[in-house]
């Protein structure tokens, strides 16, 4: 199977879950979604980001997202885990946990990266658009937890940038300036943008976000 590259469509499937049987565009509707993996149940890191991923259920909620992770461990062995995570972390999971125990999924989408682990899923993201196209992938040690805020930011500028003909420059934050393509001229950058813009370089124009 080759890489998932962005722009590709993520690919369906229906797998057990913590929540039932899961159908990937079922459960997405017309939300945006994020699929992530994590290598194994009962192990320090992924407690502490399966808790922060719910702990961030507002926010996903408030950008029309569902998420849903996964493992190539067992429902049976998930559920007795996520106990764990709501003692541990201060919030119950609330999202569905995939038991990918043949690893259909994790091979759909290149999610076991042998040099890393012939047997566990590194730890994947991938952010899916209400097209059901790959529109962010990353991939993580499993030594290394995510930063899931930067997952929210991303979100933030993908769903702007699908919305409005800009882009969101280094470290940018929902509500600071945004970036003209340079596709866009200043003719039609005045039309664009009633706010106005200013002109570091030709090439490098900044506007008050849009929809602000
Ligand atoms: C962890 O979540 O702590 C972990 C999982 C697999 C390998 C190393 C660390």
């Amino acid at each position: 199977m080759p890489t998932l590259q962005l722009g590709d469509v993520a690919p369906d499937f229906t797998a057990p879950t913590t929540e039932g049987d899961l159908n990937l565009y079922g459960y997405l509707g017309d939300s945006w979604g994020i699929l992530f993996s994590h290598p194994a149940d009962f192990t320090p890191v992924c407690t502490t980001e399966l808790g922060r991923v719910a702990a961030l259920k507002p926010e996903w909620d408030k950008r029309n997202t569902k998420v849903v992770a996964l493992s190539v461990d067992s429902v049976d062995s998930h559920e007795k885990w996520t106990d764990d995570i709501g003692e541990t972390q201060g919030t119950a999971l609330n999202f569905p946990l995939i038991a990918d125990t043949d690893r259909k999924v994790a091979d759909l989408y290149g999610m076991i990266h042998p040099n890393a682990s012939n047997t566990t899923t590194v730890r994947s993201v991938f952010v899916v658009g209400p097209d059901k196209k790959v529109k962010l992938s990353l991939t993580y040690p499993a030594s290394t937890g995510r930063n899931f805020d930067e997952i929210v930011r991303v979100l933030d500028s993908l769903q702007l940038t699908a919305a409005h003909k800009v882009a969101t420059p280094v470290d940018w934050q929902d509500g600071d300036d945004v970036i003209i393509p340079t596709a866009i001229s200043n003719e039609q950058a005045e039309e664009l943008f009633p706010k106005g813009f200013t002109e570091h370089k030709p090439y490098l124009r900044t506007t008050p976000q849009p929809n602000k």
